[in-house]
């Protein structure tokens, strides 16, 4: 496995990049005093934000996809744009993400194979539906699950500099899991019931891949480290991402006529 690394370039692009996201400086570097937390609490938190990074990294990525897609498929070109400047959202977060990870003591190691980070399609498939499979998977789903996840960790963060980055990054998520709908008005009379069926298989698989963060099991052993200060969350956390499953996803979806198999959503959405 190839270790997952960032590399920075600093000056001009830097530069570029923090006069359309202003404010990193503003936050509280510095300010996060890891003596005040049990050891094992620290290297979850880093755990946990090393992880993050990657995850903004991948969705950097699928925004791009979704990017590319969405321009092959004619789209309307102002919701092109709003996607093409997630992207650079994505990339915001990442270095915001990466910046409170150094601060916590660093990275743990991850590997990953980049050659792998783009979101897979069905092979084949039109445009349209490759745009709209990445929509839904990326933004209708996993955005819509990051909101309430960042949402308590945030409420929990004690720690000045978490909280004041877990803001930043939930200004941004809102949006993110709005652009798969907006996407979803335009497309949807395009769209046959076949594809539609497809759509809902395609939304419940990319649920069920997060069932192990509402999960009880771990998390309720009473030994697990939780940093609940430093980014982490817990039992509410939990119930708010089983109810965005239904509130967030399931039931706008079916407004689209992607009806996610009610048997099924259950099963996953259980603690
Ligand atoms: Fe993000
Ligand atoms: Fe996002």
């Amino acid at each position: 496995m190839i270790p997952f690394e960032l590399s920075w370039r600093g000056g001009a692009t830097e530069a570029r990049l923090h006069r359309v996201r202003p404010g990193i400086d503003a936050l509280p570097w510095g300010t996060i005093e890891l003596s005040r937390y049990p050891d094992a609490h620290g290297l979850e938190a880093r755990k946990v934000w090393s992880n993050g990074v990657f995850t903004e990294y991948a969705s950097a990525a699928a925004f791009s996809a979704l990017t590319t897609a969405m321009l092959q498929c004619g789209a309307p070109v102002d919701l092109v744009a709003m996607c093409a400047d997630i992207v650079v959202d994505e990339l915001f977060h990442v270095e915001l993400s990466a910046r409170l990870t150094m601060e916590l003591g660093g990275a743990v190691p991850l590997g990953f194979d980049l050659a792998a980070i783009a979101p897979v399609t069905t092979p084949g498939i039109r445009p349209l539906l490759r745009a709209a499979e990445i929509a839904v998977t990326t933004s209708c789903v996993s955005e819509s699950l990051s909101v309430p996840a960042m949402a308590r960790s945030k409420a929990l963060a004690e720690a000045p500099l978490v909280a004041g980055v877990l803001a930043r990054l939930l200004a941004d998520e809102g949006p993110h899991a709005r652009l798969g709908f907006w996407f979803l008005d335009w497309a949807n009379e395009e769209l046959t019931d076949a594809e539609r069926a497809h759509l809902a298989r395609l939304a419940a698989d990319t649920i069920e891949v997060y069932a192990p963060l509402w999960a009880e099991g771990d998390a309720a052993c009473g030994t697990c480290p939780l940093p609940a200060g430093l980014g982490g969350h817990d039992a509410v956390g939990r119930a708010k991402l089983r109810t965005a499953v239904d509130v967030a996803i399931a039931t706008p979806l079916a407004r689209y006529g992607i009806e996610i198999d009610r048997g099924r959503l259950a099963a996953i959405a259980s603690p």
